[in-house]
């Protein structure tokens, strides 16, 4: 299994077979892992291997062995574990049908029981046993995984795995000179070829291991009770030397229910420029995942509010109204009033060159209360808009949105005409005091990012490009977790 030449091999492996056709369905959010991203969660990666590798347990080896002047000596070496490994450097490569992962210049350390008895017609049976330790002083290992698309779902594959020791030193606790050459030469050829076995068993179980829990993941994303994010892998993905491309159908949609969003066209593909190699990847969400949203939203009738006070104004009163709806207070002397905000079809949101840019139409009812009725008096449409401000907080993609500017027209009245104009003020301080601060708390809460081994996003940086927004950034560890004696992010810092 053992090829000392292997990792020039793997590295082959990754020139592709045949030149891939890229399929066309959209990703409407796409992720781009480039070299230092690639660099960081090969770290994390071979962390949590030697984890999962230790303590390994090696078939114990028994060998009959002619000693000269003795005989026949049957000698076990038992109870055999790999309880560390040490890695000093390593390297990680991807290439267009997979990723190469090298480790080379590793130390392992393992503990055994040895013991022997011999003994002929002649003399008595005689035995010993004791402890020996083998220190492993230059190992590689290397693999060679291909990740693919099928069906929606990652599958990872190992496509080649070897391990290789070069050099081992073995010291026995006891025993006599005559059985230390003979467990050196009789066992030593064995033990490499046990750690070289067993280190490339554990490595398939593991990819085993990671690809079924790669198969598990979930299809869709439950945010906020309502809404779903399709979280489906589409398209290919895309190798190349410095960088790894996936794409995910990204919209949302309501949840325990298919909503069809595929009259959304699109003509981009993803282009994903983080502007050099600074960063370890980039997310690129394109202005239709917003819309999903967003219709979710107003499909589940979250969107209207009945409101009945004002910061600032108090409470709402025709006898407040009575300067500019004097018809109003004439026909409703000193009754109570709200106002009953619809949206009235889900708020368009475009990405623009450095924003978000997004229009709401709502209807704003006037109701007033009187004697325990709610009397509607009049209707005015109002056309919003705004601009939003993305933003990475805590572990959630959030952000704020502020008020652009409004018109209004009247849409029915029973209280006559009147001159919307002089509604204005009141219709701002409602929009600005009420309105975008209930949006912009629902936007504080945002939308949760995944949050993989208490890592998430960290330094993210945003561009808007194409109808997209464009997510530049680091990994970080999420809060103040307890750090490993190997913190693999010290030099991302
Ligand atoms: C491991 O790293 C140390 C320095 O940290 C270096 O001196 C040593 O040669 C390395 N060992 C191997 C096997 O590469
Ligand atoms: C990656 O590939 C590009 C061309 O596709 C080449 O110019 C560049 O040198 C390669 N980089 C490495 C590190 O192999
Ligand atoms: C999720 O996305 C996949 C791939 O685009 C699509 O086939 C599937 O119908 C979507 N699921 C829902 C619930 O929309
Ligand atoms: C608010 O207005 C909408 C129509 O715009 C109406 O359907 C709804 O019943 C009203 N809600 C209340 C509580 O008056």
């Amino acid at each position: 299994m053992a090829h000392s030449v292997f990792y020039p091999v793997l590295f082959l492996l990754l020139i592709p077979l045949s030149t891939h056709v890229r399929s066309s369905e959209e990703g409407f959010i796409s992720i781009e892992i480039f070299d230092k991203g690639i660099d960081f969660a090969k770290d994390l990666l071979i962390n949590s291997g030697i984890h999962s590798l230790t303590p390994l347990e090696v078939p114990q080896i028994e060998k009959a062995v002619k000693i000269p002047l003795i005989g026949t000596v049957h000698i076990t070496l038992s109870n055999i574990i790999l309880y560390r490994v040490e890695v000093n450097s390593s390297a990680v490569k991807s290439g267009d049908t997979g990723i190469a992962l090298v480790v080379s210049g590793a130390r392992a350390y393992l503990s055994m029981d040895w013991s022997y008895h011999y003994g002929t017609w002649l003399i008595p049976e005689i035995s010993d046993k004791g402890v020996a330790s083998v220190e492993v002083e230059s190992m590689e290992v290397g693999l060679t995984v291909g990740l693919k698309n099928q069906q929606g779902t990652l599958e990872l594959s190992l496509l080649e795995c070897g391990c290789h020791v070069k050099d081992i030193s073995i010291k026995l606790d006891g025993g006599v000179s005559w059985l230390y050459k003979g467990v050196v030469a009789a066992f030593e050829k064995k033990i490499r070829s046990a750690v070289e076995d067993g280190i490339s068993q554990k490595i398939e179980d593991a990819i085993l291991l990671l690809d079924s829990k790669l198969r598990s993941l979930p299809k869709e994303i439950a945010v906020h009770k309502i809404a779903a994010l399709n979280v489906t892998f589409v398209n290919d993905l895309v190798f190349s030397n410095s960088s790894i491309g996936l794409e995910i159908n990204g919209l949302f949609t309501a949840r325990d229910e298919v909503v069809g969003f595929s009259n959304y066209a699109i003509n981009s593909e993803a282009s994903l420029s983080c502007g050099g190699p600074s960063k370890m990847g980039g997310i690129s969400i394109h202005e239709n995942v917003l819309n999903s949203l967003s219709s979710v939203y107003s499909d589940a009738d979250r969107m209207h509010w009945i409101i009945d006070k004002i910061p600032d104004l108090s409470l709402l009163n025709t006898a407040k109204w009575r300067l500019f709806l004097p018809q109003l207070y004439r026909q409703y002397p000193n009754d109570d009033m709200d106002l009953n905000v619809s949206i009235t079809s889900p708020p368009v949101i475009t990405v623009a060159q450095n924003n978000i840019d997004g229009e709401i139409y709502s209807d704003v009812t006037i109701d007033v209360l009187d004697a325990g009725n709610t009397i509607p008096v009049a209707c005015i449409s109002l056309e919003i808009t705004f601009s939003g401000y993305p933003e990475i907080s805590r572990n959630s993609l959030a952000g704020r949105v502020e008020l652009n500017d409004f018109t209004m027209s009247l849409k029915w009245s029973t209280i006559g005409d009147f001159h919307l104009h002089l509604l204005e003020p009141v219709i701002g301080t409602v929009l600005r005091t009420v309105l975008l601060p209930y949006v912009n708390v629902l936007l504080w809460k945002g939308l949760p990012l995944p949050n993989v081994k208490g890592y998430t996003l960290h330094n993210a940086q945003f561009s808007y490009v194409d109808s997209r927004i464009i997510v530049c950034t680091d990994v970080a560890p999420f809060g103040r977790g307890p750090r490993g004696y190997l913190n693999p992010l010290e030099a991302y810092y």
